[in-house]
C-alpha cells in the first residue's frame, strides 16, 4: 500500500478559530497544509492573504501547500514564500512567463508546482513536468470548498501517472477537489501521491477520525 499524503484544505476550516483547526489536523497526522488563496478575478471568491498564511506559520510545522488561484501570480508568490510557504502552485491557465516563474521559486528553494483547472488537458503542461516538484489536478471547478468530484478527471490522473513514470520524472501528483473516502480511493487507484480535503475533513463529526481513514485508505 503506497503512502498517500493528506493536505486538509483549511478554507473549509473555521476561520475564527484557524490555530485550534490546524492544531487539529496537524496532531491527526495530516502531511501538509493546503491554503487557497483566491483574488475575486481568476475565481469568483476572495480567500487568504499573505498575512493570513505568516500568522499561521507561527503556529504550526506543517508542509505549506499554497495554491494561488490568482491571476497574477508573478506578482505575488514571493508574499507567500515569505509568510512561510513550502510549495507554490500556481495555474496553468495564467499568461505570465511560467518558465521564468518556476525558475525564481525554485531559486528561493522552496517546492512549485502547476495547477490544471478541469477543461485543461495534462498536454498543456508537459513541457514543465521536468522542471517542477507538483501537478495539482483540479477536480472540480476552483472557486468553492464543498463541491462534487468530477469522475470524468480520473482518465487525467492515469495519464499523468505513466507519463511520470515513463519518464522518471521527480513530479508528484496531487488531486484538489471533492475529496471523501470513496474518491480517495479511486485517486489512489489512478496514481494520486496526495490529496487535498476540505468539507469532508472539516464538517466531519469527528475530523480527526476523517483524516485517519484518509490516510490509510
Ligand atoms: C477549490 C479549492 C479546494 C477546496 C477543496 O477551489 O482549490 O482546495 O478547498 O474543498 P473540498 O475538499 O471541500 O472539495
Ligand atoms: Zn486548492
Amino acid at each position: 500500500m503506497k503512502n498517500i499524503l493528506i493536505a486538509p484544505s483549511i478554507l473549509s476550516a473555521d476561520f475564527a478559530n484557524l490555530e485550534k483547526d490546524v492544531s487539529m489536523v496537524e496532531s491527526a497526522g495530516a502531511d501538509w497544509l493546503h491554503i487557497d488563496v483566491m483574488d475575486g478575478h481568476f475565481v469568483p471568491n476572495i480567500t487568504i492573504g499573505p498575512v493570513v498564511v505568516k500568522s499561521i506559520k507561527k503556529h504550526s510545522k506543517l508542509f505549506f501547500d499554497v495554491h494561488l488561484m490568482i491571476t497574477n501570480p508573478e506578482k505575488y508568490w514571493e508574499s507567500f514564500y515569505k509568510a512561510g510557504a513550502d510549495l507554490i502552485v500556481f495555474h496553468s491557465e495564467v499568461l505570465c512567463d511560467k518558465n521564468l516563474l518556476i525558475q525564481k521559486i525554485r531559486e528561493t528553494g522552496i517546492k512549485v508546482g502547476i495547477s490544471i483547472k478541469p477543461k485543461t488537458s495534462v498536454n498543456d503542461i508537459l513541457e514543465f513536468l521536468p522542471l517542477i516538484d507538483v501537478v495539482l489536478i483540479m477536480t472540480v471547478e476552483p472557486g468553492f470548498g464543498g463541491q462534487s468530484f468530477m469522475n470524468d478527471m480520473v482518465p487525467k490522473i492515469s495519464s499523468l501517472r505513466k507519463i511520470i513514470d515513463e519518464n522518471k520524472y521527480n513530479c508528484l501528483i496531487e488531486i484538489d477537489g471533492g475529496i471523501n473516502d470513496k474518491t480517495a480511493k479511486i485517486c489512489a487507484d489512478a496514481g494520486a501521491d496526495a490529496l487535498v480535503s476540505g468539507s469532508y475533513i472539516f464538517a466531519a463529526q469527528n475530523p480527526q477520525q476523517v483524516l485517519k481513514g484518509l490516510k490509510s485508505i
